[in-house]
């Protein structure tokens, strides 16, 4: 009971921040079949976190303009939560390849730089969100430092 009334205000804060939606929606949608549930930890090597992870390498090597290709190093930190489907809140490092980006290579293939000059890391925060039964996912936040 009392996580419900938590849900109903988390619920109630995010929507009034945003336009046009009612009280009404936020208590209707508190009463759809599929509850979402609170952020749980989950195993750095499960297979739905690793497939997160590597989501976010993807997305990271789209997004920036390296020459070379970066990989999963470590998953430091994994939480999942049920919206939708699965939502993975990821934060874990990626290091450089020895793939170079036009090779278009598996990064499976692909080992990390050894050469001092070119090793490079960052930390990097990801939520993703994977829809199994619609074979869908998309990478809403990435934040790497
Ligand atoms: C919530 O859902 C239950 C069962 O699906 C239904 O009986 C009830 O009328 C709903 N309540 C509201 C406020 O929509
Ligand atoms: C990569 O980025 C391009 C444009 O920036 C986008 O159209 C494409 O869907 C992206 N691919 C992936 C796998 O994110
Ligand atoms: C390391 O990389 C730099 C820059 O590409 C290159 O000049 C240097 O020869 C490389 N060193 C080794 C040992 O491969």
């Amino acid at each position: 009971m009392r996580s419900a009334w938590m849900l109903l205000a988390c619920c109630c804060v995010v929507l009034s921040a945003m336009e046009g939606l009612s009280r009404d929606f936020c208590l209707q949608n508190l009463n759809s079949s599929v509850k979402p549930g609170f952020p749980k930890t989950i195993k750095t090597n499960d297979p739905g976190v690793l497939k997160a992870a590597r989501h976010t390498v993807e997305r990271f090597n789209n997004c920036t303009n390296d020459i070379f290709l970066f990989k999963e190093s470590h998953v430091n930190r994994a939480l999942v939560q049920i919206v939708k489907g699965l939502k993975y809140m990821l934060d874990m490092e990626i290091g450089r390849t020895t793939c170079k980006k036009t090779s278009h290579a598996s990064l499976d293939d692909c080992d990390f730089q050894t050469n001092r000059t070119l090793t490079q890391t960052f930390c990097c925060y990801s939520e993703v969100w994977v829809v199994p039964w619609l074979h869908k996912f998309s990478v809403p936040v990435l934040l790497c430092h």
